[in-house]
């Protein structure tokens, strides 16, 4: 059972984790290099979004169950410093998931608005701007998941 839960936990982590660091790296690279139209990678992105989602909720179940098995049982407190990296760790995790809703939700509504879903967007202008927005949130979201898997690979 532990090992499900460690399964569900990062196999969770290689699918919401991937991607997002492979769009956060293309995105902008598709802003500036021809042939690569930034609102074909970015319709990708949108279109991953669902399963984003589910990968996000299979690593924060299996991270629980994990959680639970390891110490059997959900205590707060700092006795050891693995504890201190674990709740750095989940901190992070935290800004981390709220810049996610916030980008799923807010900040990426105008650029899906701006786009005609077929051909280059009408306002293209706005749409650039809009796209540099989600590109910003997305690269805190990255440096997020590397922060967390560097603490969690850390040595206590
Ligand atoms: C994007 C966010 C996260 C990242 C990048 C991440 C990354 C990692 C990594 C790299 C490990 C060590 C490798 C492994 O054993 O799998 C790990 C272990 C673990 N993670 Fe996460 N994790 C994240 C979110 C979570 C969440 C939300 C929980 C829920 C409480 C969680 C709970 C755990 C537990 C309990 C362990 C085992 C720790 C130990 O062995 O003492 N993780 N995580």
């Amino acid at each position: 059972m532990e090992s499900l839960a460690a399964i569900l936990h990062d196999l969770g982590l290689l699918a919401h984790g991937g991607p997002l660091l492979l769009f956060a790296v293309m995105l902008p690279i598709a802003g500036r290099s021809k042939g690569l139209e930034p609102w074909t990678v970015d319709r990708c992105w949108r279109a991953w979004a669902p399963a984003s989602g589910v990968a996000l909720g299979a690593l924060i179940l299996g991270g629980l169950l994990r959680y639970h098995q390891l110490r059997g049982d959900f205590s707060w407190g700092v006795e050891q410093g693995q504890d201190l990296l674990f709740l750095v760790k989940h901190l992070i995790f935290l800004l981390f998931w709220v810049n996610y809703a916030y980008t799923e939700i807010w900040v990426a509504e105008p650029m899906r608005r701006l786009d005609s879903l077929a051909g280059p967007p009408g306002d293209l202008p706005a749409y650039m701007a809009a796209r540099t927005r989600v590109i910003r949130h997305l690269w805190v979201s990255a440096t997020a998941v590397v922060a967390m898997a560097v603490l969690a690979c850390l040595p206590a």
